[in-house]
Protein backbone atom coordinates (compact mmCIF):
# COMPACT_ATOMS: atom_id res chain seq x y z
CA UNK A 1 0.00 0.00 0.00
CA UNK A 2 2.10 2.50 -1.06
CA UNK A 3 -0.21 5.21 -2.37
CA UNK A 4 0.13 8.73 -0.12
CA UNK A 5 -3.08 8.36 2.10
CA UNK A 6 -5.69 11.04 2.52
CA UNK A 7 -7.71 11.17 5.69
CA UNK A 8 -10.75 12.36 6.65
CA UNK A 9 -13.28 11.76 9.33
CA UNK A 10 -16.82 12.84 8.59
CA UNK A 11 -18.77 13.59 11.76
CA UNK A 12 -22.17 12.02 12.32
CA UNK A 13 -25.39 14.29 11.61
CA UNK A 14 -28.73 13.21 12.74
CA UNK A 15 -31.04 14.85 10.35
CA UNK A 16 -28.57 15.91 7.54
CA UNK A 17 -29.95 18.87 5.26
CA UNK A 18 -29.78 20.01 2.14
CA UNK A 19 -26.82 22.28 3.59
CA UNK A 20 -24.96 19.91 4.76
CA UNK A 21 -25.35 17.68 1.66
CA UNK A 22 -24.17 20.57 -0.85
CA UNK A 23 -21.50 21.87 2.14
CA UNK A 24 -20.45 18.71 3.45
CA UNK A 25 -21.40 15.41 1.37
CA UNK A 26 -20.59 16.45 -1.99
CA UNK A 27 -17.15 17.97 -1.50
CA UNK A 28 -16.12 14.26 -0.46
CA UNK A 29 -17.81 12.64 -3.01
CA UNK A 30 -15.79 14.93 -5.30
CA UNK A 31 -12.63 14.18 -3.46
CA UNK A 32 -13.09 10.74 -4.32
CA UNK A 33 -13.72 11.21 -7.93
CA UNK A 34 -10.65 13.56 -8.71
CA UNK A 35 -8.21 11.64 -6.45
CA UNK A 36 -8.69 7.86 -6.05
CA UNK A 37 -6.77 5.82 -7.82
CA UNK A 38 -3.68 8.31 -7.45
CA UNK A 39 -4.55 8.34 -3.30
CA UNK A 40 -5.62 6.16 -0.77
CA UNK A 41 -8.78 7.43 0.43
CA UNK A 42 -9.24 6.69 4.57
CA UNK A 43 -12.95 7.72 5.18
CA UNK A 44 -13.80 6.88 8.75
CA UNK A 45 -16.96 7.60 11.28
CA UNK A 46 -15.40 8.99 14.42
CA UNK A 47 -17.77 7.05 16.51
CA UNK A 48 -15.82 7.16 19.75
CA UNK A 49 -15.75 11.01 19.21
CA UNK A 50 -19.45 11.26 18.67
CA UNK A 51 -20.18 11.73 22.04
CA UNK A 52 -17.25 13.45 24.11
CA UNK A 53 -20.76 15.88 24.14
CA UNK A 54 -24.38 13.83 25.41
CA UNK A 55 -26.06 12.00 22.14
CA UNK A 56 -28.87 9.51 22.27
CA UNK A 57 -27.05 6.41 22.92
CA UNK A 58 -29.94 4.13 21.69
CA UNK A 59 -29.60 5.47 18.47
CA UNK A 60 -25.73 5.94 18.00
CA UNK A 61 -24.85 3.06 16.42
CA UNK A 62 -27.65 2.97 13.90
CA UNK A 63 -26.89 6.76 13.49
CA UNK A 64 -23.22 5.66 12.27
CA UNK A 65 -24.52 3.27 9.09
CA UNK A 66 -27.54 6.32 8.49
CA UNK A 67 -24.56 8.47 8.16
CA UNK A 68 -22.39 6.26 5.78
CA UNK A 69 -25.49 5.57 3.93
CA UNK A 70 -25.85 9.20 3.47
CA UNK A 71 -22.65 9.33 1.98
CA UNK A 72 -23.50 6.80 -0.65
CA UNK A 73 -26.87 8.06 -2.01
CA UNK A 74 -24.70 11.81 -2.26
CA UNK A 75 -22.53 9.15 -4.90
CA UNK A 76 -19.68 7.87 -2.64
CA UNK A 77 -18.09 4.93 -4.86
CA UNK A 78 -18.08 1.77 -1.85
CA UNK A 79 -16.80 -0.84 -4.65
CA UNK A 80 -13.76 1.83 -5.37
CA UNK A 81 -10.49 -0.23 -3.84
CA UNK A 82 -8.46 2.63 -3.05
CA UNK A 83 -11.41 3.54 -0.38
CA UNK A 84 -11.92 2.55 2.91
CA UNK A 85 -14.44 3.45 4.90
CA UNK A 86 -14.32 2.44 8.97
CA UNK A 87 -15.57 3.22 12.07
CA UNK A 88 -13.42 4.22 14.33
CA UNK A 89 -14.37 1.99 16.99
CA UNK A 90 -13.77 -1.13 15.50
CA UNK A 91 -10.09 -0.50 15.08
CA UNK A 92 -8.83 -0.49 19.12
CA UNK A 93 -5.47 0.78 17.98
CA UNK A 94 -6.96 4.47 18.15
CA UNK A 95 -7.88 4.14 21.81
CA UNK A 96 -4.61 2.73 22.68
CA UNK A 97 -2.54 5.07 20.65
CA UNK A 98 -4.65 8.20 22.12
CA UNK A 99 -3.52 6.83 25.81
CA UNK A 100 0.34 6.70 24.68
CA UNK A 101 0.20 10.34 22.81
CA UNK A 102 -2.34 11.62 26.28
CA UNK A 103 1.49 11.21 28.25
CA UNK A 104 3.35 13.55 25.98
CA UNK A 105 0.60 16.18 25.30
CA UNK A 106 0.59 18.95 27.97
CA UNK A 107 -2.17 20.40 29.87
CA UNK A 108 -0.78 23.81 28.68
CA UNK A 109 -1.51 23.27 25.24
CA UNK A 110 -5.17 21.80 25.27
CA UNK A 111 -6.40 24.14 26.81
CA UNK A 112 -5.76 26.54 24.15
CA UNK A 113 -7.97 24.49 21.82
CA UNK A 114 -10.66 27.01 20.78
CA UNK A 115 -13.30 24.11 20.19
CA UNK A 116 -12.92 22.93 23.49
CA UNK A 117 -13.26 26.54 25.26
CA UNK A 118 -16.77 26.91 22.48
CA UNK A 119 -18.01 23.35 23.58
CA UNK A 120 -17.58 23.30 27.08
CA UNK A 121 -19.05 26.92 27.41
CA UNK A 122 -22.18 25.32 25.56
CA UNK A 123 -22.14 22.49 27.33
CA UNK A 124 -21.23 23.78 30.75
CA UNK A 125 -22.60 21.47 33.29
CA UNK A 126 -21.32 18.69 31.73
CA UNK A 127 -17.46 19.05 30.21
CA UNK A 128 -16.01 15.52 30.07
CA UNK A 129 -12.15 14.82 30.29
CA UNK A 130 -13.08 12.95 26.76
CA UNK A 131 -14.25 16.60 25.48
CA UNK A 132 -10.53 17.61 26.77
CA UNK A 133 -8.67 14.87 25.30
CA UNK A 134 -10.90 14.92 21.59
CA UNK A 135 -7.71 16.23 19.39
CA UNK A 136 -5.43 13.88 21.06
CA UNK A 137 -7.67 10.91 20.16
CA UNK A 138 -8.12 12.68 16.43
CA UNK A 139 -4.00 12.62 16.49
CA UNK A 140 -4.50 9.04 16.91
CA UNK A 141 -7.12 9.01 14.12
CA UNK A 142 -4.46 10.65 11.66
CA UNK A 143 -1.18 8.95 13.00
CA UNK A 144 -2.12 5.69 13.06
CA UNK A 145 -2.24 5.58 9.26
CA UNK A 146 1.02 7.94 8.15
CA UNK A 147 -2.15 9.99 6.53
CA UNK A 148 0.17 13.18 5.01
CA UNK A 149 -3.34 14.57 3.56
CA UNK A 150 -5.81 15.77 6.26
CA UNK A 151 -8.55 18.34 4.80
CA UNK A 152 -10.06 19.51 7.32
CA UNK A 153 -12.01 22.43 7.48
CA UNK A 154 -10.95 26.06 9.53
CA UNK A 155 -12.69 24.67 12.68
CA UNK A 156 -9.67 21.65 12.56
CA UNK A 157 -6.97 23.37 11.85
CA UNK A 158 -5.68 23.83 14.98
CA UNK A 159 -6.28 20.19 15.75
CA UNK A 160 -4.41 19.59 12.88
CA UNK A 161 -1.59 21.98 14.27
CA UNK A 162 -1.40 20.18 17.33
CA UNK A 163 -1.75 16.55 15.44
CA UNK A 164 1.70 17.62 13.76
CA UNK A 165 3.35 19.22 16.87
CA UNK A 166 2.54 16.13 19.08
CA UNK A 167 3.92 13.56 16.54
CA UNK A 168 7.11 16.19 15.90
CA UNK A 169 7.62 15.93 19.77
CA UNK A 170 7.71 12.07 19.80
CA UNK A 171 9.19 11.35 16.89
CA UNK A 172 12.63 13.92 18.25
CA UNK A 173 12.50 11.88 21.42
CA UNK A 174 11.66 8.13 19.70
CA UNK A 175 13.10 8.57 15.92
CA UNK A 176 11.49 8.17 12.87
CA UNK A 177 8.06 6.52 14.49
CA UNK A 178 5.29 9.04 12.92
CA UNK A 179 4.37 10.63 8.91
CA UNK A 180 3.99 13.83 10.13
CA UNK A 181 1.16 15.55 8.35
CA UNK A 182 1.19 18.30 5.85
CA UNK A 183 0.52 22.12 7.25
CA UNK A 184 -2.87 22.90 7.03
CA UNK A 185 -2.40 25.15 4.31
CA UNK A 186 -1.72 22.39 1.94
CA UNK A 187 -4.70 20.03 2.97
CA UNK A 188 -7.08 22.77 1.22
CA UNK A 189 -6.60 21.62 -2.54
CA UNK A 190 -8.12 17.92 -1.73
CA UNK A 191 -11.73 19.11 -0.94
CA UNK A 192 -12.81 22.12 -2.59
CA UNK A 193 -14.93 23.88 -0.26
CA UNK A 194 -16.68 26.36 -1.81
CA UNK A 195 -16.04 29.61 0.59
CA UNK A 196 -18.97 31.29 -1.01
CA UNK A 197 -21.27 28.44 -0.32
CA UNK A 198 -24.13 29.50 2.09
CA UNK A 199 -26.89 27.88 2.39
CA UNK A 200 -29.71 29.77 4.52
CA UNK A 201 -32.40 29.66 7.15
CA UNK A 202 -35.74 29.77 4.99
CA UNK A 203 -37.39 31.78 7.69
CA UNK A 204 -34.46 33.64 8.65
CA UNK A 205 -32.21 34.11 5.43
CA UNK A 206 -29.59 36.53 7.72
CA UNK A 207 -28.63 33.09 9.14
CA UNK A 208 -27.21 29.77 7.86
CA UNK A 209 -29.65 26.40 7.86
CA UNK A 210 -28.92 24.51 10.49
CA UNK A 211 -30.46 21.52 11.51
CA UNK A 212 -30.40 22.53 14.98
CA UNK A 213 -32.61 25.23 14.32
CA UNK A 214 -36.07 24.04 15.56
CA UNK A 215 -38.61 25.46 13.50
CA UNK A 216 -39.09 22.94 10.62
CA UNK A 217 -39.65 25.46 7.99
CA UNK A 218 -36.43 26.94 8.78
CA UNK A 219 -34.55 23.81 6.70
CA UNK A 220 -34.74 21.59 4.32
CA UNK A 221 -34.06 18.04 5.90
CA UNK A 222 -32.95 15.39 3.38
CA UNK A 223 -35.58 13.29 5.01
CA UNK A 224 -38.13 15.79 3.66
CA UNK A 225 -41.44 14.67 1.00
CA UNK A 226 -40.61 16.58 -1.97
CA UNK A 227 -44.37 18.24 -0.94
CA UNK A 228 -42.95 18.99 2.67
CA UNK A 229 -40.11 20.79 0.88
CA UNK A 230 -42.19 22.42 -2.06
CA UNK A 231 -44.26 23.88 0.83
CA UNK A 232 -40.79 25.10 2.82
CA UNK A 233 -39.18 26.85 -0.33
CA UNK A 234 -42.87 28.65 -1.56
CA UNK A 235 -43.19 30.19 1.69
CA UNK A 236 -39.53 30.88 2.39
CA UNK A 237 -38.43 34.32 3.44
CA UNK A 238 -37.09 36.93 0.99
CA UNK A 239 -37.28 40.59 0.28
CA UNK A 240 -39.63 43.18 -0.65
CA UNK A 241 -36.76 44.76 -3.62
CA UNK A 242 -39.17 42.97 -6.24
CA UNK A 243 -36.56 41.77 -8.74
CA UNK A 244 -34.47 38.57 -8.32
CA UNK A 245 -30.57 39.49 -8.18
CA UNK A 246 -27.93 37.88 -6.86
CA UNK A 247 -26.97 40.08 -3.84
CA UNK A 248 -26.36 38.50 -0.23
CA UNK A 249 -26.27 41.35 1.37
CA UNK A 250 -29.49 42.71 0.14
CA UNK A 251 -31.73 39.66 -1.11
CA UNK A 252 -30.04 37.43 1.21
CA UNK A 253 -33.07 34.86 0.86
CA UNK A 254 -32.88 35.03 -3.46
CA UNK A 255 -29.52 35.06 -3.43
CA UNK A 256 -29.49 31.44 -1.42
CA UNK A 257 -32.27 30.35 -3.58
CA UNK A 258 -30.07 30.78 -6.48
CA UNK A 259 -27.09 29.33 -5.36
CA UNK A 260 -29.18 26.08 -4.52
CA UNK A 261 -30.93 25.89 -7.81
CA UNK A 262 -27.34 26.22 -9.64
CA UNK A 263 -25.92 23.57 -7.37
CA UNK A 264 -28.60 21.26 -7.10
CA UNK A 265 -29.11 21.21 -11.11
CA UNK A 266 -25.52 21.12 -11.74
CA UNK A 267 -25.47 24.11 -13.72
CA UNK A 268 -23.29 27.24 -13.96
CA UNK A 269 -24.07 29.85 -10.89
CA UNK A 270 -23.43 32.56 -13.45
CA UNK A 271 -26.49 31.01 -16.14
CA UNK A 272 -28.29 30.75 -13.60
CA UNK A 273 -28.01 34.02 -12.13
CA UNK A 274 -28.19 35.16 -15.51
CA UNK A 275 -31.63 33.34 -16.58
CA UNK A 276 -33.62 34.96 -13.41
CA UNK A 277 -31.75 38.64 -13.02
CA UNK A 278 -34.35 41.08 -12.96
CA UNK A 279 -37.67 38.66 -12.90
CA UNK A 280 -39.97 40.20 -11.09
CA UNK A 281 -42.29 36.81 -10.15
CA UNK A 282 -40.95 35.47 -6.84
CA UNK A 283 -43.75 33.42 -6.71
CA UNK A 284 -42.12 31.48 -10.72
CA UNK A 285 -38.96 31.55 -9.23
CA UNK A 286 -39.53 29.66 -6.10
CA UNK A 287 -41.52 27.31 -8.25
CA UNK A 288 -38.49 26.61 -10.35
CA UNK A 289 -36.62 26.04 -7.29
CA UNK A 290 -38.57 24.06 -4.86
CA UNK A 291 -39.31 21.97 -8.19
CA UNK A 292 -35.57 21.65 -9.06
CA UNK A 293 -35.26 20.49 -4.93
CA UNK A 294 -38.75 17.97 -5.14
CA UNK A 295 -36.94 16.11 -7.63
CA UNK A 296 -34.15 15.99 -6.21
CA UNK A 297 -35.32 14.53 -3.12
CA UNK A 298 -36.99 12.09 -4.86
CA UNK A 299 -33.54 10.76 -6.62
CA UNK A 300 -32.15 10.97 -3.69
CA UNK A 301 -34.35 9.49 -1.55
CA UNK A 302 -34.35 6.14 -3.90
CA UNK A 303 -31.13 6.13 -4.05
CA UNK A 304 -31.07 5.82 -0.23
CA UNK A 305 -33.59 3.38 -0.06
CA UNK A 306 -31.72 1.12 -2.45
CA UNK A 307 -28.78 0.83 -0.56
CA UNK A 308 -28.33 -2.92 0.50
CA UNK A 309 -27.14 -2.83 4.15
CA UNK A 310 -25.35 -6.06 3.54
CA UNK A 311 -23.22 -4.31 1.02
CA UNK A 312 -22.37 -1.72 3.36
CA UNK A 313 -21.72 -3.85 6.16
CA UNK A 314 -19.27 -6.11 3.81
CA UNK A 315 -17.23 -3.01 2.89
CA UNK A 316 -16.72 -1.68 6.37
CA UNK A 317 -15.46 -5.36 7.65
CA UNK A 318 -13.28 -5.53 4.90
CA UNK A 319 -11.98 -1.81 5.08
CA UNK A 320 -11.60 -2.56 9.44
CA UNK A 321 -9.63 -5.50 8.66
CA UNK A 322 -7.58 -4.00 6.43
CA UNK A 323 -6.86 -0.98 8.34
CA UNK A 324 -6.41 -2.88 11.48
CA UNK A 325 -3.24 -4.29 10.50
CA UNK A 326 -2.08 -0.62 9.35
CA UNK A 327 -3.05 0.74 12.58
CA UNK A 328 -1.52 -2.16 14.85
CA UNK A 329 2.07 -2.07 13.06
CA UNK A 330 1.76 1.71 13.56
CA UNK A 331 0.57 1.23 17.66
CA UNK A 332 3.76 -1.61 17.73
CA UNK A 333 6.26 0.71 16.84
CA UNK A 334 4.97 3.49 19.37
CA UNK A 335 5.06 0.58 21.83
CA UNK A 336 8.11 -0.42 20.89
CA UNK A 337 9.30 2.89 21.36
CA UNK A 338 7.56 4.19 24.63
CA UNK A 339 9.34 0.34 26.15
CA UNK A 340 5.80 -1.64 26.27
CA UNK A 341 6.96 -3.56 23.41
CA UNK A 342 10.39 -5.46 22.91
CA UNK A 343 12.97 -3.79 20.65
CA UNK A 344 12.64 -5.90 17.91
CA UNK A 345 16.21 -5.74 16.08
N1 LIG B 1 -13.02 16.54 14.39
C1 LIG B 1 -13.44 16.34 13.03
C2 LIG B 1 -14.67 17.19 12.75
O1 LIG B 1 -15.32 17.60 13.66
C3 LIG B 1 -13.75 14.89 12.78
C4 LIG B 1 -12.52 14.07 12.95
C5 LIG B 1 -12.24 13.20 13.96
C6 LIG B 1 -11.42 14.07 12.07
N2 LIG B 1 -11.02 12.64 13.77
C7 LIG B 1 -10.49 13.15 12.62
C8 LIG B 1 -11.14 14.73 10.89
C9 LIG B 1 -9.28 12.93 12.01
C10 LIG B 1 -9.93 14.50 10.28
C11 LIG B 1 -9.00 13.61 10.83
O2 LIG B 1 -14.99 17.42 11.62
Amino acid sequence: MSKPVILTGIRSNEEPTLGNYLGAFLPIVKMQQEFAGDYQINMFVPDLHSFTTPVDHSSLYQNTLNNLKYFIASGLNINDQDTFIYRQSYIPAHSELTWILDCFTYVGEMSRMTQFKDKSNEHSESVTVGLFNYPVLMAADILLYGAKYVPVGEDQFQHLEITRDIATRFNNKFGDIFTIPDATGDQTKFIKRDSGLRIRSLTDPTKKMSKSNEDPKSKILLSDTPDEAIKKIMSATTDSVGAVNFDWDNQPGITSLLQILAMITGRPRDEVNAQWQGNTMYGEFKKAVAEAVAGFLTDFQARLNAIDDDTLMNKLQASEAAMSEVANATLLKAQVAVGLRPKVN
